[in-house]
């Protein structure tokens, strides 16, 4: 259930005496590596108390529609927005009825008023009042509304009596949520991702540099997070807000960002090197700015260069490299300098770029490439750089498997 690592679940508790099931829950939903934030309305706190949900998620326990102190913080607006999925366990029918009807008159319902995250809940209640007409309305409307149901279960009530009405078991309603995001390509899958020029200091005041803005970068971070990944964007100086959930660690030269790489590669299962790493940087940097005085008097400033660290090769040249795509930013025989690059530089899949079209490449908001491995050249059509990010990955996710696959059974021949 790899799944849910990293998901942020609103799980709301409501007033049934399956609440102290919740815990359970929660205790559940954290292992696998979800955020949760605990909503409970006034009856669930009759049942099991805040400070046991507080302890359990590790966050702050949300109870109150109009809290001054939350609305500083995170208040309904930014929970409904910050949720993944809104799971309701247990929903008693009372909740079921007020969320029907549409009400929004405490902060559980008006979190699932105004999300637009998936909203789910795992009814408990007696077997009779599960039964009644007005609750099955109530399901019947919610299941219209799109509303998912887990259960209820059928047996042996805290009441006494027999029949649908139990809450299913944590176990299974974790199982249940996870089913969610299946569709999720690189779920539980670590990716780091290098965006962004760097700069190579001349002088206290000058440096050398390129043109990337990093949107291809933090594009390709986006979407890996959409995607169910743990990402780590490695940038240079850029001017773009960083993607919700992305861990970025900031770099200014290519010696920073080999630095950082490194520092953090026994975490990656994935590494996109899409940064325009600078490939030379002066010899010498001056301590002070360079003047055009009696020494430098000439219409020529000659700088010498020397050679950065190639990042991308150094970590195909570890000695378990993750699976690892280059990017290729080509001005004329785009696609034999990618396919050269991908073999030298001993890339699983390589992304040919075409700088020389000012619509796409560097700056640009669009993007259109042609992905490159072995036996594959699959072109991405003209589109938003988040669109061919998102194409990308699955490109990415499948032949990851594959090439994941392929290391399991050629270590098992090894053993
Ligand atoms: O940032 P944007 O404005 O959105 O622009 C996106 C982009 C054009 C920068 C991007 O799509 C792109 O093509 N990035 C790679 C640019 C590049 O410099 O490629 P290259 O051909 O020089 O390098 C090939 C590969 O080696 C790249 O994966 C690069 O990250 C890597 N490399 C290069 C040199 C070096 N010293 N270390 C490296 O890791």
């Amino acid at each position: 259930m790899q799944q849910l690592s990293n998901k942020r679940i609103v799980l709301g508790v409501t007033g049934g005496i399956a609440a102290y099931k919740s815990a359970e829950l929660v205790r559940h939903l954290g292992k696998l590596g979800a955020d949760v934030r605990v909503v409970m309305t006034k009856a669930a706190c009759e049942f099991i108390t805040p400070l046991t949900m507080q302890a359990l998620s590790h966050n702050p326990v949300h109870l109150d529609l109009l809290d001054t102190k939350a609305e500083a913080g995170m208040g309904h607006i930014e929970l409904a927005r910050w949720a993944d999925v809104i799971l309701v366990a247990p929903a008693t029918a009372d909740f079921m009825a007020r969320l029907a009807g549409g009400h929004a008159d405490d902060l559980l319902t008006t979190l699932c008023l105004a999300t637009s995250a998936p909203i789910c809940l795992a009814p408990a209640m007696n077997q009779g009042m599960w039964r009644d007409s007005v609750t099955q309305e109530n399901r019947d409307e919610l299941l219209e509304r799109g509303v998912k149901l887990f259960g209820p279960d059928d047996g042996f009530q805290a009441c006494g009596d027999v029949g649908p009405g139990r809450m299913l078991d944590p176990e299974i309603i974790v199982e249940k949520t996870s089913e969610l995001f299946t569709h999720d390509i690189l779920s539980g899958l670590r990716v780091m991702v290098t965006a962004g020029g760097t700069r190579e200091d001349i002088d206290p005041v000058r440096y050398i540099s390129n043109h990337s803005s990093g949107k291809m970068g933090f594009a390709i971070a986006e979407a890996a997070i959409e995607a169910g990944a743990t990402v780590t964007l490695v940038s240079g100086p850029v001017h773009l807000d960083t993607p919700e959930r992305v861990k970025r660690i900031d770099v200014v030269s290519a010696r920073d960002m080999h630095q950082v790489v490194h520092d953090h590669l026994n975490e990656v299962d994935i590494f996109i090197g899409c940064a325009a790493v600078s490939d030379y940087r002066p010899a010498e940097v001056a301590k002070e700015k360079i003047k055009k005085d009696a020494e430098n008097s000439g219409e020529m400033l000659e700088l010498r260069l020397v050679r950065n660290p190639d990042i991308i090769a150094s970590v195909t040249g570890t000695e378990k490299p993750p699976f690892v795509v280059g990017f290729a930013a080509e001005t004329h025989n785009v696609l034999g300098y990618a396919a050269d690059k991908m073999r030298r530089k001993k890339l699983n899949l390589v992304v040919a770029n075409d700088v020389s079209d000012s619509e796409i490449g560097f700056g640009s908001q669009s993007n259109e490439v042609t992905v490159i491995g072995e036996e594959l050249e699959e072109p991405l059509p003209r589109a938003s750089k988040k669109v061919v990010s998102r194409k990308l990955l699955q490109i990415v996710a499948r032949r990851f498997r594959k090439w994941r696959a392929q290391n399991e059974t050629n270590e098992s021949i090894g053993s």
